[in-house]
């Protein structure tokens, strides 16, 4: 029950990068998946840790609403440095029954929350709920920024259409997305997304099956390519609001619980009825990112020190489906 409730955390393109043991009763020892990494979109793994820390944070949830305490001991084996060694667990979970464990009340929100990447209603979100959503963790040390005049988010569109073009300019970089596009599999996944979860409405969908059925398969990936970008431009332009979480600086620990508090912000949009989806293409660590990446900081007058960890908009939307996992026996080794 726990693991189920940890592993609807969010993680990129939906890989599902968790590997659990249970090395005494009682303890369980979190690792990456080695074989659930993305070596040209994350090849610091840095986009991982952040979904390490959202599992945490599901995990720690999901206990309190069963009566358990968690203690979690981040990197057991010694801090890392900038190279990661997946032998070594990210983090150490200890549980114990304790009746006074306080209840989160966004337990309730674990089943809620997914990702919408659908076109938001052009509504704007209170100033009352804004401040739910920064009551959402304590942002002493990992501050969040939101901003919701139109022209900032004008401009941040414009960002992350240029950022979507060059992520998709490297052939690894499109073809490690495209092997977790499940508009590309025909047959069912548990994991990686597909159409649906894309935004796209049934007519664009039936259309795109059709096309990408009848295309050679250079013509489906530029027909794929150009599809991304327009939708990334169109998922930009109707945000209501932007929101972003930094660190002081880019330390695993910090990766870690950036991912905490983004779970957190997500867990209470999904609880205010907000749609909510990371745009963190101008995150990416490839090459031609990094000149966009300092525009960015400029516009929003963060020190290059500190790192954007998550950037996201936020809004209103219909729904869309829940996107699949895999059975939590699979993650258990
Ligand atoms: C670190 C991280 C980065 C992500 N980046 C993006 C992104 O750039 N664009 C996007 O549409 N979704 C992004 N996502 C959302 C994932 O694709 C999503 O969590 C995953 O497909 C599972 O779906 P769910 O969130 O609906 O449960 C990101 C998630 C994480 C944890």
């Amino acid at each position: 029950m726990l693991v189920a409730g940890a592993l609807t955390a969010p993680s990129p393109l939906n890989i599902q990068p968790w590997l659990i043991r249970f090395p005494a009763p009682g303890r369980i020892d979190l690792f990456i998946d080695p074989d659930r990494i993305l070596p040209a979109l994350d090849p610091y793994f840095r986009q991982i840790l952040i979904s390490h820390g959202a599992f945490l944070e599901n995990l720690d949830i999901a206990a309190r609403s069963c009566g358990i305490r968690t203690d979690i001991t981040a990197f057991p084996a010694g801090w890392p440095g900038a190279r990661l060694d997946l032998a070594d667990p990210v983090a150490r979970i200890d549980i114990t029954d304790d009746r006074a464990v306080e209840n989160d009340p966004l337990a309730a929100a674990l089943s809620l929350r997914c990702t919408n990447r659908r076109l938001y209603r052009d509504t704007a979100i209170s100033q009352d709920t804004l401040t739910h959503l920064s009551d959402a963790y304590d942002q002493c040390f990992i501050p969040m920024g939101l901003l919701s005049d139109r022209g900032s988010r004008l401009a941040i569109a414009g960002f992350l259409e240029r950022a979507t073009v060059v992520e998709l300019a490297g052939e690894e970089r499109f073809r490690e997305l495209r092997s977790f596009l499940a508009a590309t599999h025909p047959e069912p996944r548990v994991d990686g997304y597909g159409l649906p979860h894309l935004g796209l409405s049934p007519l664009f969908r039936f259309g795109a099956r059709l096309r990408m059925a009848l295309l050679t398969e250079e013509r489906r990936d530029a027909f794929l390519k150009e599809t991304l970008i327009r939708l990334a431009r169109q998922q930009a332009a109707t945000a209501a609001v932007y929101g972003w979480i930094t660190t002081t600086g880019n330390l695993r620990i910090e990766q870690l619980n950036a991912g905490r508090a983004f779970e957190r912000v997500a867990l209470t949009s999904a609880s205010l009825g907000l749609s909510l989806q990371p745009m963190n293409q101008i995150l990416s660590d490839c090459p031609g990112m990094e000149d966009l990446r300092h525009e960015l900081y400029d516009f929003l007058s963060i020190p290059e020190t500190r790192t954007i960890q998550m950037f996201f908009r936020i809004g209103y939307a219909a729904r869309v489906p829940h996107t699949s996992r895999r059975p939590a026996e699979s993650i258990i080794r």
